[in-house]
């Protein structure tokens, strides 16, 4: 809800409220944005105050002695008049660089969502607040959306150039935000390939703080969600302020804490080269930015955040509509496949009670490695005689829908699209274009590059029934050239005009995000492509760190997450395929390993955890995950995806140690105190050669550890692991928790000892009692 009391704006959302004023001077400020207010009356009390001006301070005008720019809690900061900040919009005009913007009139309209970067949609409202510079001949339009139910506001920039002259826009963040310093605490999500989404946690000091991508995509680098919230012991309490952007190139993250104890928030296009020029008439909008406040602390806000990414990011066709379980041939076989392979790999799935098969690199042109065929889309015959049709049609056949891979954003040297276009990359025209993975980037700001792209992708998926496509991007960019206009910005607009055509013509087909894993993960990406594909690292434990902290600002329907091989490819940690099924099914779950080779009882294992994982899919997929204790924190992780009455709890194990604490399922969530809850645990296989020798304690006969009759008995045989289910009130669950089994402590096993090992887990299902 938007109100008007001159000279506030109250934005209201279900428990958020933001008080803006231009009382100071004509100077838009942000006065209040914290919980819910009763009245836009109470604006003047919530106000700060300018009695003096102090010391070296710079007066505002004439008329507001007592005031500077430096003091007020701006929604724009710019340079020249006073304002020592590091400013939010930097534009240089023929008469210079001071900027003096202020308040001019407003409109509360219909929000507009045709702009050159995705917007989120079904916002409520959106207000527009004029600012003029009339001197400089420049107006700046500062954009609110609000969406009421997620306690989520949208922001976003439009400058206009009535200047004779031209105006070049050197920084534009899209949402400048002052607030009241309480000690904050930074939360920067960091990584790198296979290592995405660590977390930091980091107490803000004077001075400015700053994170971003130069990568050309928003990279894994930083991701562009950042937190504050006060450090409070729990995570549930104190204020958290959460930010994102809705856009998948160079972004900046800026946090400055003044003497004053004010803090000002940007985030934006990062402006490191980047220069924007606007002749008379011109105009520049900025993506758009994201902010969320909860008074419930971290928790809150990520549910804030997972809650508006379900309902307001993703395109409204997959918004709350399940995915299927997929089975993708890319750690089995990499790119030595034939169609015979893929058969046998698809009649396996399908027995196993997969949905989907996906067939990754290696399907195209001479693409037989890394450095053969990217660009050139036609199907190889020679692996594959029949083409996509026939694959396509099989799956058909044994009752599973078909999906493929594509890089379309890339050309390889060795390629035919390369020898006949080789000016269609990015290049500066002086130097050599560098190489990543053995590729160039195609340069998407031309408009043939978008059709080509166009083209081919809607060609192959008229091929044949393609009902998914796994769109990847291997390397960051580079050799861009300066032009007029930002070069890297056209790209990634010239990548959206790309993903909106396709995602208008195929609004069926399923797009998943994926850039050597996480390269690109955010919400710009996430407009368009429901899922991602979160890390090529598969491996429990790192994609425990991974899926945890994503939570933080993304839900756990956009999470991509496959059980692998035992030996983890990327760690080349041993780790049981259960173990693997307890942090994958935390999102949408496939699988990548070769299963033409699964033994019996591994084949038992996997169609079991398909059928678990059905059974539960909507809490699984739609669910509120709630970390409330980070695995590489201790020695322990803990989640817990929420939907309605219905819990599904997931323990993590780091290492075995002797003599563990008391097993106690604690949920740290609201449940309804004075309901009873039911709880099961979901139970494992434990293969017989976890016991190596000690199997010889029951065996009948002598066992070898690693011997050939141990490895035999374990494809036929298992052991259980413990059974734990019961029934405990809201109350004691929230407090002391249920009792589950003992851990195992170096000796005996029983259906009451849980042998959860280094990197084990489980599962426990929870349900509000009728
Ligand atoms: C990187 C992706 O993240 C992998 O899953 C796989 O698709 C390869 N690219 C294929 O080249």
């Amino acid at each position: 809800m938007i109100e008007f009391k001159e000279p506030y704006f109250l934005l209201s959302t279900k428990n958020t409220s933001m008080i803006l004023s231009f009382k100071r001077g004509k100077k838009l400020t942000c006065e209040y944005y914290s919980s819910r207010i009763v009245s836009i009356d109470e604006a003047p009390s919530l106000e700060k105050d300018f009695p003096f001006n102090q010391g070296t301070s710079i007066a505002l005008d004439k008329e507001n002695p007592s005031i500077s720019e430096d003091y007020l809690k701006l929604e724009l900061s710019t340079y020249g008049r006073g304002d020592y900040h590091d400013p939010s919009l930097i534009l240089v005009g023929k008469e210079g660089t001071s900027i003096d913007l202020r308040y001019d009139s407003f409109e509360i309209r219909e929000p507009n969502y045709d702009l050159p970067t995705p917007v989120p949609h079904d916002a409520k409202e959106e207000l527009v607040i004029v600012l003029k510079d009339e001197k400089m001949g420049v107006v700046v339009k500062s954009h609110y959306l609000v969406y009421e139910e997620k306690d989520v506001f949208g922001r976003y920039l439009e400058i206009v150039n009535e200047n004779d002259g031209e105006v070049i826009i050197k920084k534009a963040s899209s949402c400048l935000l002052s607030l009241p310093n309480k000690d904050y605490v930074l939360t920067n999500l960091y990584g790198g390939w296979a290592g995405e989404l660590n977390r930091e946690d980091i107490k803000l000091k004077h001075g400015i703080y700053s994170r971003g991508s130069n990568a050309g995509l928003s990279s894994c680098r930083y991701n562009p969600f950042m937190m504050i919230h006060e450090d409070r012991h729990s995570i549930n309490e104190g204020d958290a302020y959460g930010f994102n952007l809705l856009y998948s190139g160079n972004h900046l993250e800026e946090a400055e804490l003044d003497t004053f104890s004010m803090l000002r928030l940007q985030i934006g296009i990062n402006p490191l080269l980047f220069e924007k020029s606007l002749q008379k008439e011109d105009k520049f909008v900025t993506p758009v930015a994201i902010l969320s406040y909860s008074s419930h602390g971290e928790t809150g806000l990520s549910h804030n955040m997972q809650g508006f990414v379900d309902d307001h990011v993703v395109p409204p066709e997959w918004s709350h509509k399940v995915r299927p379980v997929v089975y993708n041939n890319w750690e089995a076989t990499m790119f030595k496949f034939n169609k015979s392979k893929i058969i046998g790999l698809m009649k396996k799935a399908a027995t196993l009670g997969v949905e989907l098969f996906v067939l990754d690199d290696g399907w195209f042109g001479s693409r037989n490695d890394d450095s053969h065929g990217l660009g050139d889309w036609d199907v190889n015959k020679k692996k594959l005689p029949g083409g996509l049709k026939a694959l396509a049609d099989k799956a058909d056949k044994l009752g599973l829908k078909f999906g493929i891979w594509m890089e379309p954003e890339m050309v390889n040297e060795n390629s035919n699209l390369f020898a006949s276009h080789p000016d269609w990359i990015l290049h500066d025209g002086i130097h050599t274009p560098v190489e990543g993975r053995n590729q160039f980037v195609l340069d998407l700001a031309k408009e043939e590059v978008q059709d080509f792209i166009y083209d081919s992708v809607s060609s192959v998926l008229k091929s044949a029934n393609i009902s998914f496509l796994k769109w990847d991007c291997n390397r960051s960019l580079t050799d861009f050239a300066y032009m007029p206009g930002n070069h890297s910005y056209d790209w990634v607009v010239g990548l959206y005009k790309v993903l909106s055509r396709l995602v208008k013509e195929f609004p069926c087909v399923l797009f998943e995000n994926c850039a050597s894993g996480g390269n690109r993960f955010d919400l710009g990406m996430l407009s368009y492509f429901p899922q991602s594909w979160m890390s090529d690292d598969t491996d429990s434990y790192q994609r425990q760190i991974i899926q945890g902290n994503a939570a933080l600002g993304y839900p756990l329907s956009v999470m991509s997450n496959h059980v692998a091989a035992k030996t983890s490819n990327q760690m080349l940690r041993l780790t049981s395929f259960d173990s693997k099924f307890d942090t994958a099914c935390f999102g949408v779950l496939g699988y990548e390993m070769d299963i033409g080779e699964l033994n019996g009882m591994e084949t038992k294992i996997l169609k079991s955890q398909i059928e678990y994982y059905k059974a539960h899919r909507e809490l699984l997929q739609f669910g509120k995950l709630t970390v409330f204790k980070r695995i590489e924190e201790g020695n322990e992780g803990r989640f817990l995806a929420s939907l309605n009455d219905e819990h599904m709890f997931g323990l993590f194990r780091k290492i075995q140690l002797p003599n563990p604490p008391e097993g106690r399922m604690v949920v740290d969530y609201p449940l309804d105190k004075n309901a009873l809850y039911e709880y099961e645990e979901r139970q494992e296989s434990i293969s017989v050669k976890k016991f190596g020798h000690l199997v010889n304690m029951i065996s009948p006969i002598k066992l070898k550890e690693d011997g050939y009759l141990l490895n035999l008995l374990s494809h036929h045989m298992d052991m259980k692991s413990e059974v734990d289910k019961g029934m405990a009130s809201g109350s004691a669950l929230m407090n002391q928790g249920a009792f589950i089994s003992q851990e195992w402590s170096g000796v005996g096993y029983s259906d009451r000892i849980r042998l959860m090992g280094d990197f084990g887990g489980r599962l426990y299902y929870i349900k509000k009692k009728e």
